[in-house]
C-alpha cells in the first residue's frame, strides 16, 4: 500500500489545474445504459472510482474505451447482455447502484447489489428503491441484492423525497426520461452534478425541466440518442486545492474553478480572512501572513456547505486563531480525520455530529492513517503547514478521488513525495 509523505514549510505560489467531477463521471456513466447510441464524456477525470465504475458497465455488456489515454471516455451499450450488478464491484463504490435507473427504464429488469454501508455511515438506499417504486417498479430484496423489474416499462409518477439525496436523485432522473409520462421530482437534491447529468440527458434528447432547483419535472421520451458531453470541474478537488495556501500561505490559481460551484465555501474561506478572487481562468486564492481566523462551518445540500469539504476545512481551522465549530449534518461519522490530526497536535473535541476546534499555532508532523476520500486528503493539507514530515498511510482511499495530488501540489511548491511499496 503506497503512502505520501508531506515535508511541511513551503509557501506556495502557482497554478493548479482542476479535474473534471468524480461525482459527474460516475452519474454521466451509468446514463449511457439509456439508450443503444454512443455517449462520450470529455475532460473526464483520471481515478480508480471511474476504473471501477467502467468494470461494472463493461461486466454488463457495454463498451468503454479511453479511460487510460486521455480524458475522453467513449461508452456504447448497444448490446447489454447482462443485468446483474456483482456485489464484488457494488462493495468496491456505492455509486455502482446508479445502474438500477437507467438499467430498469432501458430494459424493465435488473439485479442489482445493495451496496453496503461505509466508514462515513451506513449509506442506506431506501429512497433510491422508493422513488423507482413511485414510477411502477417492483422491487425485492433478497441474497443482498435488488431485483427489479418493470413489466410493461416505467410510468411517470410524482416522487417526494423526505430527505435530500443527491444518488437517489440521479437514480430517479434517469429512470424518469423513459417512463411513460411525466414525472415531478420534489425535493431534489440540487448540487451542480444533478445539473451537470441534466444537461447530457438533454443533449441525448431528454425532456428536463427545474434541475438545480427543488423541484425537477421530466417528460419521457420512447428512447434517447447519442451525445458528447463534457464533465463539469470538480468542485471538490477544487475547494481542497483552495485551502492549500489557505493553510500554509502563498497564492495559488486554481485553473477552472468557478465560485458558483462553492459559493457557500467561498464565504467561509473569506470568512477566515483568506482571499478568494475571481481571473480568467478560475479562482486565486491568497493568504497573506499571520493564521486565518476561526470560523463556524455546518454541512448542508447544496447550495450550503459541502460535507465533502468538511474534513479539508477543519484542517485549515486546527491552525486558525481562535475556536471553531462544525456541525456536520449529512453523514453520521464523517469526523474520522479528528484523531488523526489530534496526533498532530491539533485541539478538537468531537460530540456526536459536532467538533469544536481550538485554534494551534502550528501543528507538528507524525504518521497517520487515511480513513477515507476527504479524510485522507485533509491530513495531507494538515501536512503541509506542519512541522517536519508526515507519513499518510493508506493513500488508496485518495486515489479514488484525487489525480496525483503529489503532482499538483509538488507544481506550486509543496514538498509532497508517494513512497510505493514493492
Ligand atoms: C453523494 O453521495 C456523493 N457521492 C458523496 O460524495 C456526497 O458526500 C453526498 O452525495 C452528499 O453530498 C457521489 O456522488 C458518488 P446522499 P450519496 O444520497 O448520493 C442518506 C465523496 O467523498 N440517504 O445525498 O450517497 C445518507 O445516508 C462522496 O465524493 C438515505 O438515508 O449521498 C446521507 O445521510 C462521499 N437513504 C444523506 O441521505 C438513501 O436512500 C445524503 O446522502 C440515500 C441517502
Amino acid at each position: 500500500m503506497d503512502s505520501i509523505v508531506v515535508t511541511g514549510g513551503a509557501e506556495l505560489s502557482g497554478q493548479i489545474p482542476i479535474a473534471g467531477a468524480k461525482n459527474a463521471c460516475l452519474t454521466l456513466m451509468p446514463a449511457t445504459l439509456l439508450s443503444e447510441e454512443p455517449l462520450t464524456l470529455t475532460n473526464a477525470p483520471r481515478l480508480s472510482d471511474i476504473a471501477t465504475m467502467t468494470a461494472l458497465l463493461r461486466s454488463l455488456g457495454a463498451e468503454v474505451t479511453g479511460l487510460q489515454e486521455g480524458r475522453v471516455l467513449s461508452m456504447s451499450s448497444h448490446a447489454l447482455d447482462n443485468h446483474v450488478a456483482d456485489y464484488d464491484i457494488v462493495r468496491k463504490m456505492r455509486a455502482s447502484i446508479l445502474v438500477l435507473g437507467p438499467l430498469l427504464a432501458r430494459d424493465g429488469h435488473a439485479i442489482v447489489s445493495l451496496p453496503g454501508g461505509c466508514a462515513i455511515g451506513a449509506r442506506p438506499v431506501d429512497l433510491h428503491l422508493t422513488a423507482l417504486e413511485a414510477l411502477g417498479a417492483e422491487l425485492d430484496l433478497r441474497d443482498g441484492y435488488v431485483h427489479a423489474k418493470a413489466p410493461g416499462g416505467l410510468k411517470g409518477g410524482r416522487v417526494t423525497f423526505s430527505k435530500v439525496s443527491v444518488g437517489a436523485t440521479e437514480n430517479v432522473l434517469m429512470a424518469a426520461t423513459l417512463a411513460r409520462g411525466t414525472t415531478v421530482i420534489e425535493n431534489a437534491a440540487r448540487e451542480p452534478e444533478i445539473a451537470d447529468l441534466a444537461r447530457c440527458l438533454r443533449r441525448m434528447g431528454a425532456q428536463i425541466d427545474g434541475e438545480g432547483t427543488g423541484t425537477i419535472t421530466v417528460e419521457g421520451v420512447e428512447r434517447l440518442s447519442g451525445a458528447t458531453h463534457p464533465v463539469v470541474p470538480d468542485r471538490i478537488e477544487l475547494g481542497t486545492y483552495m485551502l492549500a495556501p489557505a493553510i500554509c500561505g502563498g497564492s495559488v490559481e486554481c485553473l477552472g474553478g468557478r465560485i458558483e460551484l462553492i459559493a457557500a465555501f467561498c464565504e467561509r474561506l473569506e470568512a477566515a480572512g483568506i482571499s478568494v478572487e475571481e481571473t480568467e481562468r478560475g479562482l486565486r486564492v491568497s493568504r497573506g501572513n499571520g493564521r486565518a481566523r476561526a470560523v463556524d462551518v455546518t454541512t448542508e445540500p447544496f447550495p450550503g456547505f459541502p460535507t465533502d469539504l468538511q474534513a479539508q476545512m477543519m484542517a485549515l481551522l486546527c491552525t486558525a486563531e481562535g475556536t471553531s465549530t462544525l456541525h456536520e449534518t449529512i453523514f453520521e461519522n464523517r469526523f474520522m480525520h479528528a484523531p488523526e490530526l489530534i496526533r498532530m497536535g491539533a485541539r478538537i473535541e468531537v460530540s456526536g455530529g459536532t467538533a469544536v476546534v481550538h485554534g494551534v499555532e502550528r501543528l507538528k508532523g507524525a504518521p497517520v492513517m487515511a480513513t477515507d476520500l476527504r479524510a485522507s486528503v485533509s491530513l495531507i493539507l494538515a501536512g503541509l503547514a506542519a512541522e517536519g514530515d508526515t507519513v499518510v498511510n493508506r493513500v488508496y482511499h485518495l486515489d479514488r478521488g484525487y489525480e496525483q495530488v503529489e503532482d499538483k501540489l509538488g507544481a506550486v511548491g509543496a514538498r509532497v513525495e508517494r513512497i510505493t511499496e514493492r
